[in-house]
C-alpha cells in the first residue's frame, strides 16, 4: 500500500502524540513536520497518573494531540473500569496538566455519546445534548466534559466509523479490510442494517484535525465525511467499488446480539463555519480503496 500523503503540517513548538501507534495517530504522525514526539503505550501509559505526568513535565510541549482511546466497545460492559481509566480519567489528568502548563489539549471523542434518543432521525450537531448508552461512549463523554471544563485551551473533535490503511491500533484491522478479508474466505457476511453512521476515513480527519489546530480553532467540533448509510450499505459499497464478489446480508442489531447496545442513528453535523467540510463517505471509500491497491 502506498504511503503517500498529499498535505504536510508545521505546527509551533514541541508536539506531544498519544496513541501514536493508533490508526489516526499514524496518520497524523504521516503529515506533521517539526519538533514531534511521538508516544506509544510504553513511552507514556495513560492509566499511569504520575508517569504521564512526569513525561510531560520533561518534554513542556506546547500541544498534546491524545490519539489514545480505550476502544473495545463491547468488552468496556465488563470492564467499565479499564474504559473509564483511559477514555475519562487520563483526559482529567491531561487537562489538568494543560491547565497547569498552558498547553493546547487535541483530544478525539466519538458519536457513542449519542443514542438515548431512539427515534432520533436528523444529524446530531455540537450543541445538541449528548445521551450515550454503552459504558463505551460513557466513558469518552465523561473524559470530553472533564476536558471542556478543566483545559482553558482544547479542541475536542468528535468524529465516527473511522478506517484507516494502518487499522485500529488495539483491533489490529478496520471495518473495510475485515470485510474484504471475509469476502476472500467466501464467508456468509451478516452486517446490521439498523444502525445509521458516517464512515470516515481517519486520513481525512488527520488533515482536517492539523488545519483546524493551525487556524486556531478551539472547543467541541464534530468532524466526519459527508451523508449518511448503515453498516449493512456501508459493506455493500465496499464490495461494489472493490469489484469483489460477497455473500453479504442485512441483519439488525437483536439478532446480532453485541454486548454494547449502539446508537440506531448517530450521524454528526458541525453547526460551525470553521469545521472544515469532509468530502462525501462514498469518495473517501473509493479513494482509500484505490490507495491499498498501490
Ligand atoms: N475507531 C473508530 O471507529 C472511532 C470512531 C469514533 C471515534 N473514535 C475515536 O478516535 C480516536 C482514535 O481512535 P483509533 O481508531 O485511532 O484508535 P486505535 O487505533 O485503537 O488507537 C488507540 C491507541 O490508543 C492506545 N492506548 C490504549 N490504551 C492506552 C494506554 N493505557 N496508554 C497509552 N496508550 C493507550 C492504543 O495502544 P495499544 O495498541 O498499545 O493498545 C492504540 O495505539 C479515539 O479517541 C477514539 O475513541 C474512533
Amino acid at each position: 500500500m502506498s504511503d503517500a500523503v498529499h498535505y504536510r503540517y508545521r505546527l509551533d513548538g514541541k508536539i506531544a502524540v498519544l496513541g501514536s501507534a493508533g490508526q489516526l495517530g499514524r496518520e497524523i504522525l504521516a503529515r506533521l513536520d517539526g519538533d514531534v514526539t511521538p508516544w506509544t503505550r510504553k513511552d507514556a501509559d495513560l492509566t499511569d497518573a504520575e508517569s504521564l505526568s512526569q513525561v510531560i513535565h520533561r518534554l513542556k510541549p506546547s500541544i498534546v494531540i491524545n490519539c489514545a482511546a480505550y476502544n473495545f466497545v463491547d468488552r468496556a460492559e465488563s470492564e467499565p473500569q479499564a474504559a473509564f481509566a483511559v477514555n475519562a480519567f487520563a483526559p482529567r489528568t491531561l487537562a489538568d496538566l494543560a491547565r497547569q502548563m498552558g498547553f493546547l489539549l487535541v483530544h478525539f471523542s466519538t458519536d457513542y455519546v449519542f443514542g438515548l434518543d431512539a427515534n432520533r432521525a436528523i444529524p446530531y450537531r455540537e450543541s445538541d445534548a449528548p445521551g450515550p448508552i454503552s459504558v463505551y461512549g460513557t466513558s469518552k463523554l465523561a473524559g470530553e466534559f472533564f476536558i471542556r471544563s478543566m483545559a482553558p485551551q482544547h479542541l475536542v473533535i468528535r468524529t465516527c466509523g473511522l478506517y484507516g490503511r494502518w487499522g485500529s491500533g488495539g483491533k489490529g484491522t478496520n471495518f473495510v479490510e475485515t470485510m474484504l478479508r471475509l469476502a476472500g474466505e467466501g464467508k456468509p457476511i451478516r452486517v446490521v442494517n439498523d444502525q445509521v453512521l458516517t464512515p470516515t476515513a481517519a486520513a481525512d480527519v488527520a488533515d482536517a484535525c492539523l488545519r483546524m489546530i493551525q487556524d486556531g480553532v478551539r472547543g467541541l467540533r464534530h468532524l466526519t465525511n459527508s451523508g449518511q448509510c448503515s453498516w449493512y450499505e456501508f459493506a455493500r459499497a465496499i464490495f461494489e467499488i472493490a469489484a469483489v464478489t460477497a455473500n453479504l446480508s442485512p441483519t439488525d442489531s437483536a439478532s446480532y446480539g453485541a454486548a454494547a447496545p449502539r446508537p440506531t442513528y448517530s450521524v454528526l453535523v458541525s453547526e460551525y463555519k470553521d469545521t472544515p467540510k469532509l468530502r462525501p463517505w462514498r469518495e473517501a471509500l473509493a479513494a482509500y480503496l484505490t490507495e491499498r491497491l498501490r
